[in-house]
């Protein structure tokens, strides 16, 4: 039972409040319960259980000004420690922690980001939401961004190189390091899809200046909702912490002047909550069990598959790191793709193909009309009217006829990571008979 905050008068006795039922109680949790889905049986034992019980204090579900221990900041630690960097910030989502990363680097009207031309729509609407401008770029074998490309579209604008690894394998982060090393760029890593993978031995998301997670439900670690920002960069964490929590606050000491320039300033309201933090905790202390499971579901189906005349695996630059929760082949053609994607699907295998012109995807860029015909929210016409209408990058649905090529040619089955041998020897037979109604 909670009292709310007393007044201490020097001459009258302390007044003598309450109790009162906790702010947030048996109802709420019982209503979180639901979303269990235990039998009926079940859920009556746990509400007479919980009801009955004298002590129910209820959560505090603010992460700040929390008289308990904050499992927000439990999973920080916990995160930061498996990615192996210095500081992990919780978010509500990658979305706000990419905004986050551009801001923390101080991106804004009149720079540019380089981003992939295969990615979620977000990696480039939170740079367009920071007022940047995102340069598309073609992607590769690897269903990552090309280092190639990206050289060649470095302008004396470029703030960030972004690269996103994409279906849970990693980019090829030397050869893009290398490229960001001698212009003088950062690089965020849109580690979105790819939560625990790794390249040369480290962890996703600490190669670059700023890794950026997402824990929404359909990601390796999934809270519902959620994100970390993740970095070895003190200065960047204090500007990404600021920006989480409208910048009025910590650094260490919230109340305290600038310390430096660039430490005050006005940022938005990415707060994670205590009850995705809970989640997120646990999901976190799971890591090791998930990827061992998808790694060893993906190599059986890979190794049982035989390969159909003309096909090929998706390039993986380091396939110790990849987190193995999709497998990809490229076949000879569109055509036979299809043919072979829909005779998988008859047969019920969790088979998609990437990219059909007649099937909208906010993974492909055609689709991002968004950016394509320069869309924006107020009439000061940000981010393209910071930059003359002749130097802003040549948007076309033609722009990377390498990406809609490979795409087109992609098929992607989804790995489960509790999948047992034997689901994995009915998969790989079915994606054999698949294969073969393709050629
Ligand atoms: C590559 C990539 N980046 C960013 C996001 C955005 O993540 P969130 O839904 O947590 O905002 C996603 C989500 O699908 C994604 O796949």
């Amino acid at each position: 039972m909670a009292a709310p905050t007393e007044m201490k008068s020097k001459t009258e006795p302390a007044l003598s409040l309450g109790p009162y039922p906790t702010k947030i109680g048996a109802e709420e949790l019982l209503e979180l319960i639901d979303l269990w889905e235990f039998t009926p049986e079940t859920r009556a034992r746990l509400q007479s259980l919980i009801e009955e019980d004298p002590g129910l204090r209820g959560p505090h579900l603010f992460r700040y000004y929390n008289p308990r221990p904050s499992k927000v900041e439990a999973a920080e630690r916990a995160f930061a420690e498996l990615i192996g960097v210095n500081h992990c910030l919780a978010v509500n989502s990658c979305t706000s922690a990419l905004v986050c990363a551009y801001r923390a680097l101080g991106i804004g009207a009149g720079d540019e980001v380089i981003v992939p031309a295969y990615t979620f729509f977000a990696t480039a609407a939170a740079a367009v939401a920071s007022n940047a401008i995102p340069v598309i770029v073609e992607i590769d074998e690897t269903l990552c961004l090309d280092p190639a490309a990206v050289e060649k579209a470095i302008t004396r604008r470029t703030k960030a190189i972004v690269p996103v690894h994409m279906r849970g394998a990693p980019a090829q982060m030397d050869a893009i390091l290398d490229v960001a090393g001698r212009k003088g760029l950062p690089v965020i890593e849109d580690v979105a899809q790819a939560g625990g993978g790794a390249f040369g031995g480290r962890r996703l998301g600490s190669l670059g200046k700023i890794g950026c997670f997402s824990f929404d439900y359909y990601k390796v670690h999934a809270s519902g909702e959620g994100g970390f920002v993740a970095t070895d960069d003190d200065w960047l964490y204090t500007r990404a912490q600021s920006w989480h929590d409208t910048a009025a606050c910590w650094r260490p000491n919230r109340f305290a002047r600038e310390r430096q320039p660039g430490e005050l300033f006005c940022g938005e309201n990415y707060r994670m909550s205590e009850l995705q933090g809970a989640v997120a905790l646990a999901q976190i202390r799971k890591t090791d069990a998930m990827l061992a499971g998808y790694r060893r579901a993906h190599r059986q189906i890979k190794d049982r598959i035989d390969p159909a005349p003309g096909m090929t695996f998706r390039r993986v630059p380091d396939e110790s790191g990849d987190t193995s929760i999709a497998l990809v082949f490229f076949l000879k053609d569109a055509e036979s793709t299809r043919k072979a994607m829909f005779a998988m699907q008859e047969m019920g295998v969790p088979a998609g193909g990437i990219y059909d012109h007649k099937v909208r995807d906010w993974h492909i860029f055609t689709y991002w009309e968004h950016i394509l015909d320069r869309k924006h929210v107020a009439p000061d016409g940000l981010p393209w009217s910071a930059v003359p209408a002749d130097e802003l990058p040549r948007y076309s649905r033609e722009m990377c006829p390498r990406t809609l090529d490979l795409l087109g040619r992609a098929i992607m089955i989804d790995i489960h990571w509790q999948y047992t041998a034997d689901d994995c020897e009915q998969i790989a037979e079915r994606i054999n008979r698949g294969l073969r109604a393709g050629s």
